[in-house]
């Protein structure tokens, strides 16, 4: 979540907008960063992508002349309750499908706008420059290895979700355990592989015990929570280990993650439930709440 920290720093000396906002909304941002960009990503091809990026958006918004307060609640309102109906973008809507609702609390939401409104998503140290160098990360990895790491890390999330999103359309999500249990790691590894880096996720509650953190990894966590719970920007964690650096990023809940690693019986449906207690008998990835820690990217990359 550093990279938090590093966006907020650059954004506060160079942007002009930003002049009058001493602090970014780091809730908003660490929302954004680990919830919206997936989806929302600055850079990729058009074809690959599930929804127009967020500085198309926000340029949208902008265009009905509206002050700060205005566009905040416009996308508060809209991110509240997303229909076809409240939707400004009809021609998003039409390639892309309404946007799913993310169960996120109003009070989150206006977090989440105006980060949006006071910051310059435009500006190349934005996300947008490293998405879009092709090699941009692997010239970066040492002068920036977090951010390296990061951008690894949401390219990884980024095709889990879409094949998990798939897989729930298709068959719901007991068929979608099946695909998460065979396919999670194998799809990991290929990503590591053709981004020539590891990448892994753990978990201090896991649900294969193959994804357990270790103690190192349980403290960050732990760290990340108090970061959050006061709301203030996480502090990167790099680690240098004879020929790699290893890059660690938070993974959070949303809405969608409750089917599996929600309530059980109330969130999760009965034949789920029997699905998980065959597969993994030792689960405790359940009882989750949307928007909480769940676990971490560890990224591995080679000097
Ligand atoms: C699962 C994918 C997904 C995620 C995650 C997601 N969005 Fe979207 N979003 C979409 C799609 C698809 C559209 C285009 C269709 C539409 O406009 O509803 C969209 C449209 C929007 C719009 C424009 C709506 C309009 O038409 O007026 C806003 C604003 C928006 N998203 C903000 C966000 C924010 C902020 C987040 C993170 C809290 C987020 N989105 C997370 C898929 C997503
Ligand atoms: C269809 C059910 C399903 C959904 C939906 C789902 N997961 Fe999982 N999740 C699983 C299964 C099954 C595993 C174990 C995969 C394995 O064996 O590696 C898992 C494993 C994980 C792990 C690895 C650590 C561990 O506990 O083994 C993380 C992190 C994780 N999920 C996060 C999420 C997040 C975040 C979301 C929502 C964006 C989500 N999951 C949605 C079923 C699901």
């Amino acid at each position: 979540m550093v990279t938090l920290y590093l966006l907020s720093c650059s954004a506060d000396s160079t942007s002009p907008s930003k002049k009058a906002f001493e602090t970014p909304n780091y809730e908003g941002q660490r929302i954004v960063q680990n919830n919206c960009v997936a989806c929302h990503s600055p850079g990729g091809d058009a074809d690959n992508r599930a929804a127009p990026p967020l500085f198309a958006v926000k340029k949208h918004y902008l265009m009905d002349d509206q002050d700060r307060e205005e566009f905040i609640a416009q996308i508060t309102a809209f991110l509240l309750n997303p229909s076809k109906e409240t939707a400004k973008m009809p021609g998003a809507v039409k390639k892309f499908g309404v946007m799913p609702p993310l169960g996120y609390t109003e009070a989150q939401l206006k977090d989440v706008a105006e980060y949006l409104f006071d910051t310059d998503m435009e500006e190349p140290d934005w996300f947008q420059e490293h998405f879009e160098e092709e090699h941009g990360a692997q010239t970066n990895t040492l002068s920036n290895p977090h951010e390296a790491g990061l951008e690894y890390a949401m390219n990884t999330k980024s095709i889990l979700g879409k094949n998990l999103m798939k897989a729930l359309n298709k068959g719901g999500a007991a068929y979608a355990v099946d695909f998460c249990t065979t396919r999670a790691i194998p799809l990991t590894d290929s990503m590591s592989t053709a981004q020539e880096v590891k990448i892994r996720r753990v978990s201090d509650r896991p649900r294969n015990p193959m994804n357990s953190a270790d103690s190192s990894q349980v403290a960050y966590m732990d760290k990340i929570r108090t970061a959050m719970t006061a709301g203030e920007p996480m502090e990167p964690w790099v680690i240098e280990q004879n020929d790699v650096l290893i890059s660690h990023h938070p993974i959070m809940t949303n809405d969608m993650c409750m089917q599996c690693h929600g309530e059980p019986d109330e969130q999760i449906a009965p034949e789920v439930m029997q699905k998980l207690a065959g597969y993994y008998p030792d689960d405790e990835a359940k009882g989750y709440q949307p928007n909480e820690l769940r676990g971490l990217w560890v990224v591995e990359m080679k000097k």
